[in-house]
């Protein structure tokens, strides 16, 4: 949930650090520091609030120096305030550290450290670890960094320099991510690949349990047990371009507009309209493997668990799978009946949510096959999965999810489609109508951002309601409570998605003339169980309007009745039920952009959030 990162070279460290800092602040934005060495001196900036505090900070109190590391913080043991800012001492203030993630023991290893003589002067759990790291230090900071870690329990990571032992950092990562960039006479160190993708590609994902220690002189590597291990890194074909604002005022905004692209990569080499079938030979698994499985369970967090839900509408449908989707979060507290023959989904952008990771592994130890669909390579997700599905969306910078909500959707239904061939549940007229429509999507996605224009009217008039309720039934349900988080996490309005036919069952009670409710009524033309569904939802749409509610709708172009209905009307160009989805929700995130900046919310970086949650 921390961003860190350390640089070592001839550079100036501090401006490197800054900047490194500048591409993690979506991890966390509470308060930021830095340390730098010196001469054997080490000097600490620290502030409460953004990076530019720091900026601020520096700019009146500057320091230089050899090497360091800096700190961009999402708190959780203590407050935000400056003492709690990291990096933190130990009681000489000869050891800095920069953290992120949970020592779980903290409280007795700090009552121990206090009862044999050490000062603490912050709230945090994390400068527990600089005076245990002080404790064992006996000149060399690599051995006093193992030593420690035997005493520490918990999922982190953290990067430790020593004015006491220079020219070195010593990187850990124990269940959250690390990695390490190295090109010659520099070393890198960070939470995530765009800090560091202007200096390199060539990336070294620390593996859990694994200590770097990097220097100029490249990378040692050592397990646990302080056993060397050969490093081998990976090539990012990321542009550091991409992980820039491209003239957009915001990521989210750039982020949003590249899904038509972003769809295009994810699909692209991995269906053949010759011979009608999807191939995904970057997966991992036989066909025979692929044809085993009878069932399926699919499991996320947030925004990749609404992808979950559309994807299990999608397997049931398509490929005739037995299908149950969980959050991941909650998974571990049950004890779950498993049948044979059970292939797990796990969906997570990042590759590293931690309850998304922990529920990875607790499948993993009962042997079920796992394939895991990410947009990180290398990402720890990757590691405990047996096969692999990228999303290739790019580096997602906003803290709100968009393209790689649109292209996991894009991977659930390659895999939906390559399992109903091999199943035999769809004919080849069938088959070669889905491909199609596959194809002609990222046009249709293009179509809608071309009259976005419309979306940003509307919010003039929705953006000061205080809650909205997000309407639909089927597969378009997920994209209601998609649509829902998105208003919620970006614009801090209330809003809440629900299930159209379930609104007789008590919410009806809401709706009055200040409720906005935004209905998704798109449907497929040629499809008579989709327009089935179109006049259900057409129905509740006149019970909301009866009772005077706002009625916002997502629908068909030219569909006259849904028009005269709705107060205010979005319209796409529909495809079919199972990609009708990815169509959807761009006017939502669309909406939901407009109104967070018409009430001057962070867009990229909303309160109390951070993109990538490593701790439970
Ligand atoms: C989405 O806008 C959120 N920021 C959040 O719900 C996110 O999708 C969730 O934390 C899961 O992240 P992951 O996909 O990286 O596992």
């Amino acid at each position: 949930m921390c961003g860190i990162f350390g640089y070592i070279g001839p550079r100036d460290p501090v401006p490197i650090i800054m900047g490194g800092l500048k591409s993690l602040e979506y991890r966390g934005y509470d308060s930021a520091g830095i340390a730098i060495i010196q001469d054997q001196n080490l000097q600490v900036r620290r502030c409460s609030g953004k990076l530019k505090n720091l900026e601020e900070l520096l700019a009146k109190q500057p320091i230089t120096g050899q090497f360091g590391l800096g700190h961009t913080r999402w708190a959780t043991h203590g407050r935000p305030t400056e003492e709690n800012a990291h990096p933190h001492r130990d009681c000489k203030g000869r050891i800095v550290v920069a953290h992120n993630g949970i020592i779980e023991n903290y409280l007795p290893l700090k009552r121990k450290l206090i009862e044999e003589g050490h000062k603490f002067t912050t709230e945090t759990d994390t400068e527990v670890i600089a005076h245990l790291i002080e404790k064992h230090f006996d000149g060399s900071l690599e051995q006093a960094v193992l030593k420690a870690l035997t005493q520490m329990k918990g999922l982190f990571a953290f990067t430790v320099v020593s004015a006491d032992d220079p020219q070195k950092i010593v990187a850990v990562r124990e269940g959250a991510p690390l990695i390490v960039g190295s090109v010659e006479g520099e070393g890198f160190v960070a939470s995530d690949i765009p800090a560091v993708l202007p200096y390199t590609r060539s990336i070294l994902f620390l593996d859990e349990h694994e200590v770097a220690v990097v220097s100029r002189d490249g990378i040692r590597l050592f397990d646990s047990s302080g056993k060397p291990r050969t490093p081998k890194f990976q090539h990012i074909t990321w542009d550091p371009i991409m992980a820039e604002k491209g003239g957009y005022k915001h990521f989210m905004l750039k982020e949003i507009y590249e899904q038509p692209t972003a769809i295009s990569n994810t699909v692209l080499g991995r269906f053949s309209l010759d011979t009608n079938t999807v191939h995904l030979e970057d997966v991992a698994f036989s066909n025979d493997e692929w044809k085993s499985f009878r069932n399926a369970r699919i499991l996320a967090c947030g925004t990749s668990w609404h992808a979950a839900v559309a994807g299990k509408y999608m397997i049931e449908s398509l490929a005739r799978l037995s299908v149950e989707v969980d959050y991941a979060s909650e998974y571990r507290y049950r004890n779950p009946v498993i049948p044979p023959d059970t292939l797990f989904i796990f969906i997570t952008q990042s590759g590293e949510t931690a309850d998304t990771v922990f529920a990875q592994r607790q499948v993993r130890d009962t042997g079920s096959k796992i394939l895991t669909i990410t947009n990180v390579v290398g990402s720890m997700t990757t590691r405990v999965a047996d096969a692999v599905l990228y999303t290739r969306a790019g580096p997602e910078i906003g803290v709100a999810s968009t393209k790689a909500f649109t292209t996991q959707l894009a991977c659930l239904y390659l895999v939906a489609l390559h399992l109903s061939k091999l199943h035999g549940t769809l004919s080849e007229a069938e088959m070669r109508k889905a491909l199609t429509d596959l194809v002609e999507l990222p046009h249709k996605m293009e179509i809608i951002l071309e009259n976005a224009k419309h979306i940003e009217e509307m919010s003039k008039a929705l953006f000061r309601h205080r809650d909205f309720l997000f309407l639909a039934r089927g597969i378009h349900f997920p994209i209601a409570l998609e649509g829902a988080l998105k208003l919620k996490e970006l614009s801090y309005i209330h809003a809440e998605g629900y299930p159209a036919g379930e609104m007789k069952h008590g919410p009806n009670a809401l709706i009055d003339e200040n409720l906005p409710v935004v209905f998704l009524a798109a449907y497929d033309p040629e499809s008579p169980d989709s327009h089935q569904r179109y006049e259900k939802v057409l129905n509740n749409i006149r019970e909301v309007k009866s009772r005077d509610g706002i009625i916002v709708s997502v629908g068909n172009e030219n569909e006259n009745d849904l028009i005269e209905s709705s107060d205010h009307f979005i319209p796409l160009s529909p495809t079919n039920e199972y990609l009708l989805p990815i169509l959807e929700v761009i006017p939502l995130q669309l909406l939901a952009y407009h109104c967070a900046v018409r009430r001057g919310c962070d867009i990229d970086q909303p309160r109390n959030l951070a993109k990538s949650v490593t701790v439970e």
